[in-house]
């Protein structure tokens, strides 16, 4: 038994690595086949003989369940991946090779760090990420691109495809497959130094990334990073702030239920790649227990001390 459906290379791996089953005729032009077998006549005996019932009659009644169950599951699946395809399809191609799916493997990143600056700006929500950045482009001038606020205006940008997709995510504190936050931070920046009119910027990115794939496709196909800032904060802080920010925020995550999961998600999604840079020697972590002023305060100082004063 084998089914086939078209997937684009950024999701196979994923599904074959997420399902351990086989991905099959992979190529840079074409879409990718993936090809669900069924597993080896031997295993499925020893399957279906584990409950020890007698061949014939019987062992169909049993076999039919386990058919529907696969059944259903491919289908939902099926649906699942036709959807993620359709969404990475629709975001407004950039002038790159990174808006056309399946997409051609790019062997150098779109932006050359001697030209651009990218700084990541981490921390949990409610962390003050989005304050700090504030000030940062205040004193340094940089270009300040947050992941959330790109996502939000791609959920009301009239015509989006994206929209439901992204307001179920966000209020659910998922992380947004990496494809659609990728290419709309590729977007924003390509459109930024166009409007200044230079190849040469610094920005800081926020909120991103939120996870590993995130971290490796950004730098290998957009722009490798010069350094990361994490805000770190208790979750109690956080929390407080959140909720704070909600009586006035309008935002369908600052609440109560939804700020749960987007701890849980910090914790379990976003931490690994803030580990990650850490081995990497990329990281200054700051305390942002403080008030606003005094931890910029000492942002500034790492930054600089990092950075120069000339970045
Ligand atoms: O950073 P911010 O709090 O604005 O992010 C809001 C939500 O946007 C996140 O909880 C998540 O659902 C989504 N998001 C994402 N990937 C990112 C940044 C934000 O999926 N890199
Ligand atoms: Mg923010």
């Amino acid at each position: 038994m084998a089914s086939r459906i078209s997937v684009p290379w950024l999701l196979a791996g994923r599904l074959a690595s997420s399902t351990g089953r086989s991905v099959t005729g992979a190529s840079s032009t074409s879409p990718l086949s993936w090809t669900w077998r069924s597993a080896p006549r031997q295993h499925q005996r020893r399957l279906y003989s584990a409950g020890g019932s007698p061949s014939g009659n019987k062992d169909r009644v049993k076999f039919w369940p386990f058919l529907a169950v696969v059944a259903v599951g491919s289908a939902g699946y099926i649906g699942l991946v036709n959807r993620r395809k359709d969404m990475s399809r629709s975001i407004e191609a950039p002038p790159t090779d990174a808006g056309q799916l399946p997409a051609p493997a790019k062997s150098t990143p779109t932006f050359s760090p001697s030209d651009v600056t990218v700084v990541f700006v981490l921390g949990g929500p409610g962390a003050g990420k989005g304050t700090q950045c504030a000030n940062l482009v205040k004193k340094y001038g940089f270009i300040h691109l947050s992941a959330g606020d790109l996502l939000r205006a791609e959920q009301e940008r009239p015509g989006s495809q994206f929209g439901d997709l992204i307001r179920d995510y966000i209020k659910n504190g998922l992380i947004v497959p990496m494809e659609v936050t990728i290419q709309l931070l590729e977007n924003a920046m390509t459109e930024a130094l166009s409007k200044a009119g230079t190849s040469k910027g610094r920005f800081l990115i926020d909120g991103f990334p939120r996870k590993l794939d995130q971290a490796h496709k950004f730098e290998d196909s957009v722009c490798p990073a010069k350094m990361v800032l994490f805000f770190d904060c208790p979750e109690k802080v956080m929390e407080e702030r959140l909720l704070e920010r909600g009586k006035t925020s309008g935002r369908a995550d600052d609440n109560a239920e939804s700020i749960r999961k987007r701890f849980r998600t910090f914790i379990e999604t976003s931490m690994p790649v803030v580990e990650y840079y850490e081995k990497q020697g990329k990281v200054v972590k700051i305390d942002a227990t403080p008030s606003p002023d005094a931890v910029f305060a000492k942002t500034q100082g790492h930054l600089t001390e990092r950075l120069g004063t000339d970045f």
